[in-house]
């Protein structure tokens, strides 16, 4: 690929988490010129959280080929996947459209969580199975797995749900459900709060690592409250990967800018 003429280098981040979103303001104060960065949006939240720098575009790109496209046509130097560790699709189309294109892909994935003493966790690997468990642990489910996989849940009529999500849900839902429309990060006093006014005795969550929804674990941990945690999927095989932001920025600088153009 010829770029005559361009004045920097280009960095697109995919986008959708807090480590995503933070990553485009810390590439440009690391490198304040020469450096171009776009986030990437799926478009999935009514009012997303935007990068406080760089630019933005919202919605999918059409699959792996059509990710190849815009990276052609967009001249990127370096693909950033630092979509949420569960977005198995975007994850594997940015490494088909790296191949594809011969573009550097990095991936940033902040590490999952691990249980600590009085955590009384159940490890599954599904929604499904998250769902087949229930009934075995609990009838008042904290149910933080987000609002498009509500229909794994939908046939269960005894318990009663309080579902988290940053919108309301839509679609097939459990038919004994309360909702609570919020966005982390949520506080330990908080999520105590939240379990005792709500008499919550199963936690559901994905393992999605990260302190800014983590406090609900300790509040489990504290009242024995039982976690029903869905084991993250297998990332895309051979893809480099960071766990944090300054990682990212001190890759994308070895890899952008002490190597010779
Ligand atoms: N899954 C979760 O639990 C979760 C939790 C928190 C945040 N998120 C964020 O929400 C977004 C959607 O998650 P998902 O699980 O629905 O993803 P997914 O199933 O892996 O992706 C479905 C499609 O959405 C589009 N897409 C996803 N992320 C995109 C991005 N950053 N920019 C442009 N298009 C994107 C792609 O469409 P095309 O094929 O048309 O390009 C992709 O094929 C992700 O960006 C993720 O970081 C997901």
């Amino acid at each position: 690929m010829t770029r005559p003429g361009r004045p920097g280098r280009h960095v697109l981040v995919l986008g959708g988490t807090t480590e995503g979103r933070r990553l485009a303001g810390e590439l440009l104060a690391a490198h304040p010129t020469g450096l171009r960065v776009t986030t990437s949006l799926a478009g999935r939240v009514a009012a997303p959280r935007l990068p406080e720098a760089g630019e933005v575009r919202i919605g999918g790109f059409g699959g792996p080929a059509g990710l190849a496209d815009w990276l052609r046509e967009h001249a990127v130097d370096l693909l950033i996947d630092a979509t949420h560790p569960f977005a198995v699709r975007v994850g594997a189309n940015a490494a088909l459209a790296a191949g594809e294109t011969g573009v550097p892909l990095l991936a940033l994935r902040r590490p999952g969580w691990t249980p600590v003493p009085g955590d009384r966790w159940h490890p599954v690997d599904s929604l499904a199975e998250a769902a087949g468990l229930l009934p075995t642990l609990g009838s008042r489910i904290l149910l933080t797995t987000g609002r498009l996989g509500l229909a794994a849940f939908a046939h269960l009529a005894e318990p009663w749900f309080l579902v988290r999500s940053v919108d309301p849900p839509t679609g097939p839902c459990p038919p004994r459900m309360g909702v609570l429309t919020a966005r982390g990060p949520f506080d330990l006093d908080g999520e105590r709060a939240l379990l005792r006014e709500y008499r919550i005795d199963v936690l559901v969550t994905k393992d999605s690592g990260g302190t800014a929804t983590a406090p609900k674990l300790t509040a489990a941990r504290e009242v024995g409250v039982p976690v029903v945690i869905v084991r993250r999927p297998e990332p895309p095989a051979g893809v480099p990967t960071v766990t944090d932001p300054a990682e990212a920025v001190a890759r994308v600088g070895a890899l952008l800018f002490d190597t010779p153009r």
